[in-house]
């Protein structure tokens, strides 16, 4: 992680990177520390899969780099963090709850592996939180987007417990109610191609601290990171 001197650099405090393959608890981490620390939480997940809906309403071929290059000029997505997470504007309209389904999840991980449109997006996130005070949570937060990041944590646990976790919050949800085997095999789908595509894959940042949630409970996963990330909170920040 970094030096004091980039510290100072950013008005509104540190940026916190979160990376992780899914149903490792990042979403749930990030709410608490942006609740803990008074830090706004961006969640770059939510931006792939608002610009995987506008594909699929206009009819663009995820497949196709220079489609998806074309559409980014003429789409804006915005995040708005909320004590309920993220609220998210694509152009103009509030699509926050369209962007569950597993036809949305599965495309964004799709639009995702083009580098031009990552270089969109991370250039869009960048901007989010150049000023800092912010817990943003990704795949390349640490890697790409913030490599900078004054904090940065790589949440894992095992594709069992993860496809576990996933599972339930998806039986949770008035959204979707799929067969348990359909969701998890989707989950490993997607991991597989989060982790192996060219354009920055997920993997840990060499300076990221790795949490292993598999065999802890939410409280120990809290408990660990929240004293990774107190000690580069500014004073005026509560703790
Ligand atoms: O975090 P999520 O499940 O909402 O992310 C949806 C997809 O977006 C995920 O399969 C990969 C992609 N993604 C990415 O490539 N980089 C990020 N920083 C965040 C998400």
């Amino acid at each position: 992680m970094s030096t004091d001197v980039q510290r100072a650099l950013r008005p509104n405090g540190p940026v916190v990177a979160i990376d992780g393959p899914a149903g490792a608890g990042k979403s749930t981490i990030a709410a608490h520390l942006a609740r803990r620390f008074g830090l706004l939480n961006l969640e770059t997940g939510a931006m792939y899969r608002a610009f995987a809906l506008k594909a699929s309403r206009t009819g663009a071929d995820v497949d196709s780099e220079d489609a998806l290059v074309a559409l980014t000029l003429k789409t804006k997505i915005v995040l708005e963090s909320t004590s309920q997470g993220n609220k998210v504007l694509l152009d103009g309209e509030n699509v926050t709850d369209l962007l569950r389904r597993q036809e949305i999840t599965a495309m964004a991980s799709r639009v995702s592996v083009h580098g031009r449109v990552r270089s969109w997006m991370v250039a869009e996130q960048r901007a989010m939180g150049a000023q800092g005070g912010v817990v943003m949570e990704g795949r390349d937060i640490g890697t790409a987007v913030f490599p900078d990041a004054e904090v940065k944590i790589f949440l894992d646990a095992s594709p069992e417990k993860r496809g576990e976790r996933r599972f339930e919050q998806t039986a949770d949800s008035s959204v979707v109610a799929e067969a348990r085997e359909t969701v998890i095999q989707e989950m490993r789908e997607r991991d597989e191609r989060d982790r192996n595509r060219a354009e920055s894959p997920l993997r840990p940042a060499p300076d990221a601290v790795l949490v292993d949630s598999t065999s802890l409970t939410l409280d120990q996963v809290i408990a660990k990171i929240d004293a990774i990330v107190a000690p580069f909170l500014p004073e005026s920040l509560p703790r």
